[in-house]
This record gives structure tokens, sequence and C-alpha cells, in this order.
């Protein structure tokens, strides 16, 4: 349970607010590669409350600015994309992919140029990485240090990342990830399901697990421990990257993945699933495995997920068949419905949480003292000092009850007992 003030401090995002500053702090990902072309479409990017446009240049390059054109607020999203620069539609102001303004031609021909140089554009640093686009809106000049996840440093064939647009608050969909107390009871259903040789089955044998944590530099570590009564012991261990990152143990069968919910304004979100696969690129089949049930578009895989008004096609029948959720497209569905309904900003203080939310106690507790922390003046998280990332992963293992789960090196794991 939170106070309202508490609530507010983790929920609202917007430029100013003690969480909206804190989490402009950071690299974010924004859209998917394949979603900007060479000269084609700028895409309108929300972020954070506030409008922002991405597009791609001529030669490859990305350019982020805020929506609105430097002259009069006409959308970018409308304007010209050509010659490595946006032209705005309205008055033919020319912003190039650096975010220099070179042409100004509503102006007299003599001025222009003193002109044009004074006109200073909103521009963001970009980066390109495991098929995303990633932007800094932050106050600095020097954005901190890219992310070297795993991910980031794959050739794309490695990677498919797909985002889901939901109607709810940041906070809901970081802390639906967080709880891994839900995999076998909400997911259940799917997890019975599932016929390939994947660990996560084991998940339905035990549904109390214990939960333990060990801090990391960038966050925690996370073992949910199963005993399974014969001497061994299931554990799903997640790495949790502050502020918004979950590293998931899959089945053995299954790419690797991470999920992140990030901001598009205090009542959206963009979830993003990342998944990858470090050793191989990921074919066709598995890329369409990961979009199975969903909506086709690993832009929005959830835009016909549905809304609270027709309770997400919720199938009454199905449940009284032995489906325990009734919703049966895809298992993130069941995640992003249980997540809306709640309302676009839970209200905490009404809450009352078990021994099985510890996580998200602790979770809570980590994010309020670094927004209360950074409010005072104090460089957060990963921006304090250049933080290596390359080793997070997660894994899901069945082992000896002899071994301490800490011991378990995800990069380097003993060799799991079979798992079904
Ligand atoms: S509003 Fe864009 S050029 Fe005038
Ligand atoms: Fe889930």
């Amino acid at each position: 349970m939170l106070t309202h003030e508490e609530n507010t401090l983790l929920t609202q995002v917007g430029a100013g607010t003690p969480m909206g500053e804190l989490l402009r702090e950071y690299w974010a990902p924004v859209l998917r590669s394949e979603a900007l072309e060479a000269d084609g479409a700028p895409q309108r990017v929300r972020l954070l409350g506030e409008n922002f446009i991405a597009f791609r240049a001529s030669d490859g390059r990305v350019g982020f600015f805020d929506e609105g054109c430097p002259h009069r607020c006409t959308s970018l999203a409308l304007a010209r994309n050509e010659d490595n620069a946006l032209t705005c539609i309205f008055h033919g102001w020319k912003i190039d992919v650096s975010g220099k303004v070179v042409e100004v031609p509503s102006e007299p021909p003599e001025r222009r140029a003193e002109f044009a140089a004074k006109v200073r554009v909103r521009h963001y640093p970009v980066r390109e990485a495991g098929g995303v686009i990633w932007a800094y809106v932050g106050r600095r000049e020097q954005p901190p240090k890219f992310y070297n996840f795993e991910f980031n440093e794959l050739p794309t064939s490695h990677s498919f990342p797909m985002r889901a647009v939901i109607h709810c608050n940041w906070f809901q969909g970081l802390e639906a990830v967080l709880d891994s107390a839900h995999l076998g009871i909400l997911h259940a259903s799917w997890l019975r399901g599932n016929t390939t040789p994947g660990a996560s089955t084991l998940a339905t044998a035990n549904t109390g697990p214990v939960f333990e944590v060990e801090p990391r530099p960038y966050g925690f570590r996370e073992g949910a421990l199963r005993d399974l009564f014969d001497g061994t012991c299931y554990a799903r261990i997640r790495e949790v990257v502050m502020p918004y990152y979950s590293f998931i143990p899959s089945a053995v069968t299954r790419p690797n993945f991470m999920i992140c919910a990030i901001p598009i304004d205090d009542e959206w979100t963009a979830q993003w699933y990342f998944h990858y696969n470090p050793a191989a690129p990921l074919s066709a089949a598995q890329r369409a495995e990961l979009m199975e049930g969903s909506s086709g578009d690993p832009n929005n895989f959830c835009s016909d997920m549905g809304s609270i008004d027709q309770l997400w096609h919720q199938d009454r029948k199905l449940m009284r068949e032995g489906n325990w959720t009734g919703i049966t497209r895809c298992i993130p569905f069941e995640d992003f419905v249980v997540e809306e309904s709640m309302g676009p900003i839970v209200d905490r203080s009404r809450e009352y949480l078990g021994s099985s939310d510890v996580i998200i106690i602790r979770s809570r507790r980590m994010l309020l003292q670094a927004v209360r922390e950074h409010a005072a003046g104090k460089l957060p998280f990963g921006v304090d000092r250049e933080l290596d990332y390359s080793q997070v992963r997660a894994l899901a293992i069945r082992y000896d009850q002899q071994l301490n789960w800490r011991q378990l090196d995800p990069l380097r794991p003993p060799s799991s007992l079979p798992t079904n």
C-alpha cells in the first residue's frame, strides 16, 4: 500500500514532475528500426507526455525532433522528407537531420541565412541497436553511455523487438512484469498447454515459490525458487535493471527476452518485448511464432486486443471448459488485460499486499528513493557511473538443491536437470 503522494510520485511522468525528470535521464526505446524508411513518412512518437517526430534521412541517419515545427508548430509528421532534411509544408522551413535550419523561404532573401542560424530546433541524440531506435530526451549536454545490453551488440538478425501500446500507466506495466508470483496462476492454462520442453512448465508444479533477492549495481537479481520435493529446485532467475527493464527467463527452446515498460504519458505505456538469441539468427518461423495470436503488427501487437467495454473479449465458455482466464490469443494479452483492468492509474492506497508481493514492495522503495534523491540533486543509477550491462541475462533452471542459486551464472550455467 502506498500513500497518494507516493503513488503520484511513481506515476506522473510529464516534464517537470520528479519521476518524469528522473526517467528523462535515461535512453529509451522509441520505435522499431523498420518503422522508418529512408525518405519515408516521419513517425510521431509520444514519450513521457511529450510529442516528438522521428524520421530516416536519405542517407539512413535518424533524426529525432520535437513534433512541432520551430516556426509555428505545424506537425512535422506532415513534412516532406527528402535531401537529408524535413521541410515543413506550411511555409517551407527546412531542417536537416542534425537539427539545423537550412532554409527559411518565408523570410526576405537577404536575411535568410542570418535568420536561419538563429533558430533553435529541439533535437535529440539517437542510437540504433538491436533493431530498435533509442532516444535520449534528457536535459544534459551529454547523454549517459548507451546501454551495452547483450541484444544491443548483436546483429539485427539475432533479435526481434515487438511493442504493444497499452492503456495504463507505465508503473502498472512494470509491476506486472516484476510480479513473478502470477506466472503459475494467470498463465496456468498456457503453461499447461505448452508441450515444448520448456522449463517454465515447472512453474505450475509449485505455485507458491520462495523469492530471494540479490542487489546488483544496476538494480537487483531475483530468484523465484520452487521446491520440486524430489531433491531438486526449479529457479527462475530474473535481472531487473532500473528504471524499467526486466530480463525474464524463457523456455529452453525459445529466445531470451527482456520486457520493459516505457511511459508514453501518464495513462499510456509502450510495453516492449525484446526477443533475442545470442548464438544464432532468429528464423522466420521463430518470429512468426512470437507473433502468434497477436494483431500481427510488431509496432503494436495488441492493437486489436479490445478494451474494458467488451472485457477484452474474455470467453466465459472456454473458462467453464477449463481455461483459466478466457483470454486465449497469446500470453502477453493476459498480462495487458489485468494491467488495463486496474484503470489508467491504479490507486495503490487501496491495495492489500501479501508476502508474494515482496518484489513489488522492494521495487517501489527503490524507485521512490531514486526519485526523491534525484529531485534533491543526486545523479541517478547508471548516470552517476558507467555500468556494464553486457552480462545481464535471465535463467530458468532445475538444479540440485545442494547448490545455491546465487552461484548459478546465467552466461555459463551448469546443465539443467531434465525439465519434464
Ligand atoms: S509552421 Fe513550419 S514553416 Fe511555418
Ligand atoms: Fe505475465
